[in-house]
């Protein structure tokens, strides 16, 4: 038994986020918890939103409240989400806390002291009109790279390229639109990124062969670059102050730390909000997972390909230089973009899927099924209701649910509300246990790999080597010449439908546990299966009173479709 911490990248504070952002990291994150904990792993899931910033200050102004109120809103209003989604985080904690000011602060010390943070006078944009300097997003204007004329201050989301708002042309005031801008000069926290750069090159170096490849392609890519020293505070009123002992000018003029300098280390702090929100008698100890954590914790981080370089170079030159034994990660899941009809989801113009107005139309499980089966791994794959309707229909419905209702209701009608004894497994039964084992550890493998779509695919087959089966025993005819061997065969498929029950879980939490409640066993758990079991196909034995659930999924209709695509807009949205 290994212990494992996973983290998801934290979402944004501000927005209800899209199927893109979920299943770029959340998700899949959630699917791998799962199974882990099935296997009788040690599991700490941990997530936040992520609330420090101008897009937090520029949303709550927008809304007329303070950031502070925003914040705490806006984090109840994605934890419902979540919670739809049946994300089981250990902890999902917010980047503003208590906790996380104190670590971050302590990092920002230790990298004084070690000589990896410098102070150096800059300039900055300015804005008379506004009466304030304009950091990151607060200036947009027209990218020099490219051309986009709506690029921020911090980046381009044309080409994606890191941007100081000084380097845009044409530079404008993201508050008051003002173009009348100066720029003044003001002290600021540097991190001396390029001091630490041989240092993480050997240690991508150590840890990239158990990436993925986008992640160490893209870790490279910023490596053969060059790590540039980076401005790590910034004038805002929301974030964590820069330390007064350490830096009693920049903290009198209130500096914050800039949020891509917090948010990391809020994997932390939210380990920390986890062990002090422990109840009563219930210790846990946040350390042990971070701190010195010993060779048997294994940290694996989920993300989007644009936050990539923040964890495979940024955030491990922050834990290098502060010199202390902080865990780094050990595996970078990273994921290429989910479109929208080959389109990008856009908050702005209301375009796509938003995880909010999913779980309205659809339940949760229906779009986990099809987003982790389809996840964009390889390439950037491309939603649409087509394409989910198929799925959705042939997979869910047409596969696993039918299989289910139409096992328990024939059983049922023919043999009463126990499962049948029938004859000793024969020939059949033998293969069929063979062909699951073989199945399951191909599962297994995938899973243990993160490779979701293969894992889909390898489910999938489980699924239909229980209908190919049926198929073959064909019980409704079999009862006619030979009831006995009919119960065999619906005794064999009813352990195939709890068999699905358990290692469905991570896809489709909702549906695995309606499953495994049809039967009456005395003691269950979603505890994975032993290969032993798989070949056997025993777990539940002659006798099990069982009950036959409601229709799992319902198809999607044409007229369903029609609807969707209208509600959402579809391939010329
Ligand atoms: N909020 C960032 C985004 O949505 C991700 C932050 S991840 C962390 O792109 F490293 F900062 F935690
Ligand atoms: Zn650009």
């Amino acid at each position: 038994m290994a212990r494992h911490l996973v983290t998801s990248a934290l979402p944004y504070i501000n927005g209800i986020k899209h199927l893109g952002n979920m299943v770029g990291s959340m998700l899949p994150a959630d699917v791998y918890s799962r199974y882990l904990r099935q296997r009788g792993h040690d599991v700490l899931y941990i997530c936040a939103t992520d609330e420090h910033g101008t897009p937090a200050e520029l949303a709550a102004k927008a809304a007329g409240v303070s950031v502070a109120e925003f914040c705490a809103q806006a984090h109840d209003a994605q934890k419902d989400v979540y919670d739809g989604f049946e994300l089981a985080f250990d902890y999902f904690g917010r980047s503003s806390s208590q906790q996380n000011v104190e670590i971050t602060q302590h990092f920002s010390r230790k990298l004084w002291d070690n000589g990896f943070i410098e102070e150096r006078a800059i300039s900055q944009v300015y804005s008379p009109v506004d009466g304030r300097f304009l950091p990151d997003r607060y200036v947009e204007g027209t990218c020099p790279h490219c051309g986009y004329d709506k690029a921020r201050g911090d980046q381009c989301e044309n080409c994606t390229r890191v941007l100081d708002p000084t380097d845009l042309l044409e530079p404008r005031s993201a508050i008051s639109g003002s173009t009348e801008l100066e720029v003044r000069e003001t002290k600021h926290l540097f991190l001396l990124q390029s001091k630490l750069q041989h240092e993480v090159e050997a240690w991508v170096a150590r840890h990239e062969a158990e990436w993925p490849q986008l992640s160490s392609s893209i870790a490279r890519k910023w490596l053969t670059e060059g790590l540039n020293d980076r401005a790590i505070t910034r004038d805002l009123d929301w974030g964590v102050p820069v330390p007064a002992d350490t830096w009693p000018e920049l903290a009198a003029e209130g500096k914050v730390f800039y949020v891509w300098f917090d948010a990391p280390i809020e994997y932390i702090g939210a380990t920390k909000e986890w062990a002090d929100a422990a109840p009563d008698g219930d210790s846990r100890d946040w350390k042990s997972w971070w701190y010195e954590a010993d060779d048997t914790v294994r940290y694996t981080q989920f993300m989007a390909k644009d936050n990539v370089p923040f964890h495979t170079v940024m955030f491990p030159a922050t834990e290098l230089g502060v010199r202390e034994p902080w865990k780094k990660v050990d595996v970078v899941k990273g994921f290429n973009w989910l479109t929208y009809y080959g389109g990008k989801f856009s908050t702005s113009q209301k375009r796509g899927v938003f995880t909010d107005a999913a779980l309205e139309t659809l339940p949760a499980d229906y779009w986990r099924y099809f987003l982790v089966a389809n996840a964009p791994e390889s390439d950037d794959s491309s939603f649409t209701w087509e394409h989910f309707a198929a799925t959705v229909n042939k997979d869910l419905a047409d596969t696993l649910g039918n299989f289910v209702n139409r096992v328990l209701s024939f059983s049922r009608k023919r043999f009463g509300d126990e499962v049948p004894a029938g004859t000793a497994a024969g020939e059949a039964e033998t293969r069929l246990g063979e062909e699951i084992a073989r199945l399951l550890a191909e599962y297994e493998e995938h899973m243990d790999a993160l490779q979701y779509r293969k894992a889909g695919a390898a489910l999938r087959a489980l699924w239909s080597a229980g209908n190919s089966y049926l198929e073959e025993k064909a019980p409704w005819l079999e009862i006619k010449t030979d009831p006995e061997g009919a119960a065999l065969t619906l005794r064999t498929a009813m352990n195939l439908i709890h068999l699905y029950s358990v290692v469905s879980e991570p896809f489709i939490p909702a549906s695995a546990a309606a499953m495994r409640g049809a039967f009456a066993l005395e003691s269950d758990t979603a505890t994975w299966v032993t290969a032993e079991q798989t070949k056997s196909l025993d777990a539940v034995p002659a006798g099990t009173p069982f009950t036959v659930p409601p229709v799992l999924f319902a198809k999607i209709t044409e007229e369903d479709l029609e609807s969707y695509r209208e509600r959402f807009g579809g391939a010329d949205a």
